[in-house]
């Protein structure tokens, strides 16, 4: 990364180090229409991203735009409402610029949430699929550019960017909870616009399970950065063929908020053993 962007980033966790009423490991980053789970938090203080010093500015429905530090299930927690699309015209520095704010506050532990379109054909509308692996499918990567030796590998090594721990904890807690959790590849697409059927189609037979415009990059900068990471997939909408919906925005939400409680209370029992 550039020394310009590099102060930035100091300069930002310096504003909220002075600002944090708590000082949490474990960051939520919630996606399109599971903004739901600030419900669940005692909140000790919420910062609209204008007030942070260097951070960006969401633009989508469904987003929020603020960071918020506070207790939930007792952890000490800071979560993101509203995170930064490639498809909104930020550069990868900027879609990422949270998970290295993140590392320099001392998150150890990041979890990453989303809204997805599925393509296995045992998946629907509702479910909810742990992120077992990834295919970086935008066609660039948030590290190129000169490599910091000081933050992380100039190689990272990608084995496994999602933490198999956590992954073992969400299948214990989940079947204690009584919720059905499916388990797959998710494909990081550019956005925005929803795939074609033959576009669904080709990403199933790659091998991804579910499809989305989020989440990859900042799993690369977390990953890079030295986080343990546990990531989720709400399905929205269904890219199998023959069952190909047409999705919208506004559908996506819409399913999205109607699973959130699920998610919330399988996060909430995680958080205890993370
Ligand atoms: N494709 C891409 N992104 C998405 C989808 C989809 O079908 N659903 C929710 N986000």
């Amino acid at each position: 990364m550039s020394e310009d962007q590099k102060k930035k980033i100091e300069e930002t966790v310096q504003y909220l180090n002075e600002r944090k009423p708590n000082n949490p490991h474990i960051a939520i980053v919630l996606g399109s229409g599971l903004g739901g789970l600030t419900n669940a938090i005692d909140i000790l203080e919420e910062i609209p991203y204008q007030e942070i010093p260097n951070f960006p500015v969401s633009t989508v429905k469904g987003h929020k735009g603020t960071m918020i530090f506070g207790k939930l299930n007792d952890i000490d927690v800071v979560v993101l409402s509203g995170r930064f699309h490639y498809y909104e015209g930020y550069s990868m520095d900027t879609v990422t610029y949270p998970q290295q704010v993140f590392a320099g506050l001392g998150i150890k532990t990041i979890i990453l949430s989303n809204a997805a379109g599925g393509m296995n054909p045992t998946f629907a509308v509702g479910d909810i699929m742990i992120i077992r692996d990834h295919i970086n499918f935008f066609g660039t990567n948030p590290l190129i550019g000169p490599n910091d030796d000081s933050l992380g590998e100039r190689f990272p090594n990608m084995s496994e960017v999602y933490s198999h721990r956590l992954i073992h904890l969400a299948h214990q807690k989940a079947n204690e909870l009584n919720i059905h959790l499916q388990e797959g590849v998710y494909m990081g697409v550019s956005g925005p616009c929803f795939e074609t059927p033959a576009e669904y189609r080709a990403y199933h037979i790659l091998g991804a399970d579910a499809v989305g415009m989020s989440t990859v990059p900042e799993a690369i900068i977390a990953h890079y950065r030295g986080m343990e990471i546990f990531a989720l997939s709400v399905i929205t909408d269904l890219g199998v063929i023959g069952k190909v919906m047409d999705a919208s925005h506004e559908e996506v939400l819409t399913a999205a908020t109607a699973a959130g409680p699920k998610m919330v209370k399988l996060i909430c029992e995680m958080l205890p053993e993370m």
